[in-house]
């Protein structure tokens, strides 16, 4: 409090006794606790266990239950491997994703998986992952023909940003997904219906082709009738043919999106394949959204990469040289303009680090010495700093000559 007198500010700053008491104790309080304390040196912080709690560098898993959803679907339980050090199962936020680290015919690769189970799901120890059978998928087709119970697994800390957040989403949120895309809208109804996730509404707006495709049809219909105020289903189905009730004919759209959702009070997460996106990115614009609330799940690798609005498509089928260099070691691998460098690093049997496949974790991170590359411009999240000192992420890059490139070793 100030006040003026005789032409001087007289300040008065009036105190909670208790408060200056406390702190004249300060300092011989502190000197009491060091007296007390053992002077063995500490083996442990709490802080540190939490941590690694937290963000295990890797998981030792094996797969418990294998459950076919649908003929090209199946959900997979994932445990602790008894035979590890895995004892617990690290948390996660429903929307995050697993990379998992499979061997191949002896070629080390690795794939984001989303998690489909809820979050608390993981304290009870087991995850649940929902893979779509692709054909011309490299590793989906493997782990459908191959896997069995007690196959072993090895598996990141859970990452990714696909998820909710009250700071920055609006309560009400709209979940737009297609095909195996509905696996991380799964795992948040999960968790609004445990009431563990704090928001007003979730629509889903899940589209399949047929019928038989639709996944998890019995649980989210169970998940809204227990919670019909928080959770609403609706159906796309693109087929020519349709019985299901209730459901939605052709592609989600502006329109049937505007039919069932408050657009201006609502924040969006979409996942599911590049077709859809590609689709999906038309309807969006015509709903006037702010970037800030869209949210996409991230793109893995874009399939048909020649077609894709932008590549260079006259480098389609030429193949370039990479001498890459991983700590002290060289090697000169063959690669194909249209794969990743990281594809090409894996085929060549390297193992370098990676996880999201997407551009966004960082973690394959890389420097290009010499060449030049193709990067997805919507893959580009790296830093200003990166691309000014020729940094790059071998997932979402493309050689577009003879390159020279530094690799971080595999974690
Ligand atoms: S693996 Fe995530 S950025 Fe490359």
């Amino acid at each position: 409090m100030s006040k003026k007198e005789n032409d001087k500010f007289i300040i008065t700053v009036k105190s909670n006794t208790k408060d200056l008491f406390a702190f004249t104790k300060l300092i011989p309080n502190r000197k009491k606790r060091f007296q007390k304390a053992s002077s063995e040196p500490i083996t442990s912080d709490p802080m540190n266990e939490l941590a690694r709690k937290l963000h295990p560098r890797r998981q030792y898993l094996i797969v418990s239950e294998i459950k076919d959803e649908t003929k090209t679907t199946k959900t997979i339980k994932l445990i602790p491997d008894p035979d590890s050090n895995t004892k617990e199962l690290a948390y996660f936020r429903a929307g995050q994703y697993l990379s998992l680290k499979v061997k191949v015919n002896g070629i080390s690769i690795t794939r984001p998986y989303s998690v489909s189970s809820s979050p608390s799901e993981a304290l009870n120890g087991f995850y649940e992952i929902t893979i779509k059978k692709v054909e011309d998928g490299y590793l989906t087709k493997y782990i459908w023909d191959n896997w069995k119970i007690n196959q072993k697994i090895i598996s990141s800390e859970p990452n990714g940003f696909f998820y909710y957040e009250s700071l920055r989403d609006k309560k009400e949120i709209v979940a737009i997904g297609g095909g195996s895309g509905i696996t991380p809208f799964r795992s948040m109804a999960k968790e609004i219906a445990e009431g563990k996730l704090d928001i007003k509404k979730m629509t889903i707006i899940y589209g399949s082709s047929e019928e038989d495709d639709i996944i998890f049809y019995d649980e989210l219909k169970e998940l809204e009738s227990k919670n019909p105020e928080k959770i609403k289903v609706v159906h796309v189905l693109s087929c020519e043919e349709v019985s299901l009730e209730g459901c939605e004919k052709g592609f989600i759209n502006a329109d049937i999106i505007k039919k069932y959702t408050d657009v201006n009070n609502s924040t969006f997460f979409i996942c599911g394949p590049q077709i859809m996106y590609e689709f999906l990115d038309k309807e969006i614009e015509k709903l006037n959204l702010p970037l800030k609330r869209v949210r996409k799940e991230i793109l893995g690798q874009i399939k048909d990469i020649v077609n894709y609005p932008g590549f260079p498509q006259d480098f389609a089928g030429k193949t370039f040289n990479i001498k890459v260099h991983v700590g002290n070691a060289i090697k000169e691998i063959p690669a194909l303009a249209t794969e990743p460098v990281l594809v090409a690093m894996e085929r060549a049997g390297l193992t370098p680090p990676s996880k999201c496949r997407s551009g966004e974790c960082g973690f394959c991170r890389s420097r290009l010495i010499s060449g030049e590359i193709y990067i997805i411009p919507e893959s580009d999240k790296r830093r200003a700093a990166d691309k000014r000192f020729n940094f790059f992420h071998p997932c979402s890059s493309y050689p577009l000559s003879n390159l020279e490139i530094k690799v971080p070793r595999d974690a």
